[in-house]
């Protein structure tokens, strides 16, 4: 990753809190930092994340503007072919992070601690949360609120950027008994705003908010001073995440709360079959295609 000095004073503040977006093609050099986060909170900008699992989409992503990439462990569902989560290991997460690391230079990269690898307490959590900064992550996320106070205290305490995920999380998908949304109800609610609360005591930098309805994300965003990046949450929150696949137009289903913003799956069909009929043909290779000896 590049890293240009990053002073806050700097004449790109004047637009931005951290730089520019860059046009396409450019190769950016301010990163996205931590501390432009709650920045963007407090002059209302909002933020964008979406999720990136290898070096050649993450550098798309990247150079198309978008603030962060989350190695999301949805990794399992959308890459690796399983129905949830849950056996997404964190050699996986370790191999997707360094690539997505790798290709990026303005984006915040967020790792997700796969199931398994933190509950256990914040020292399990370290060992993990180290193993994917080291190849590259700016920060780690993981899934629950106030029985994760001690552990997002700790890894802040070792140089280590928490964002939390509140609301349906899907490594408790058993326990909540399905994709359900979450918050539902006063009670409901207001434990929601008090884990938010409890995660931006600990030092949380940002908080996912999935699968919660609008006015209690909207609550959530009003009382914390960190950002809250929604999935399934309505719109106002203080940023948005989407499954870049799902963004994309990839599948034919895609969650009743992600919009395509364009149709990569037809195209990407388009193009395989369109290289099939040109290799059957043979209109390809030509010899603009071959070596001479
Ligand atoms: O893993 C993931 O993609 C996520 C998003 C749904 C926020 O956690």
């Amino acid at each position: 990753m590049t890293c240009a000095p990053d002073s806050p004073a700097g004449p790109s503040d004047a637009s931005s809190p951290y730089g520019p977006a860059p046009s396409p093609g450019a190769r950016p050099t301010r990163p996205v930092r931590v501390h432009h986060l709650t920045r963007a909170k407090e002059r209302g900008e909002r933020l964008t994340m979406l999720t990136a699992y290898d070096a050649v989409t993450a550098r798309i992503l990247d150079e198309a503007g978008t603030d962060m990439l989350l190695v999301g462990d949805s990794i399992g569902n959308v890459m690796l072919g399983h129905d949830t989560t849950l056996p997404v290991e964190l050699d996986e997460m370790v191999v997707a992070t360094r690539s997505v690391a790798r290709a990026t230079a303005r984006a915040l990269v967020v790792a997700d601690l796969p199931f398994g690898t933190y509950e256990a307490g914040p020292a399990q959590a370290l060992a993990s949360a180290v193993r994917l900064m080291k190849v590259g992550a700016n920060a780690v996320k993981l899934e629950g609120g106030r029985p994760r106070v001690q552990t997002v205290r700790l890894l802040g305490e070792a140089g280590i950027p928490v964002v939390g995920h509140l609301g349906f999380t899907p490594q408790s998908v058993n326990r909540l008994g399905g994709f359900r949304v979450q918050g539902r109800g006063e009670l409901a609610a207001e434990a929601l705003v008090a884990d938010a609360v409890a995660l931006a005591e600990a030092g949380a930098v940002a908080i996912v908010l999935e699968m919660v309805p609008e006015p209690v994300a909207a609550r959530v965003t009003a009382t914390v001073p960190v950002p809250t990046i929604g999935i399934g949450a309505g719109a106002r929150c203080d940023g948005q995440v989407l499954v870049w696949t799902d963004m994309a137009g990839m599948t034919q289903w895609a969650p009743r709360f992600a919009r395509r913003f364009g149709q990569v799956g037809q195209a990407l069909r388009q193009a395989a079959q369109a290289y099939g009929e040109a290799v059957r043909e043979g209109s390809f290779p030509t010899s603009e295609h071959s070596f001479d000896s």
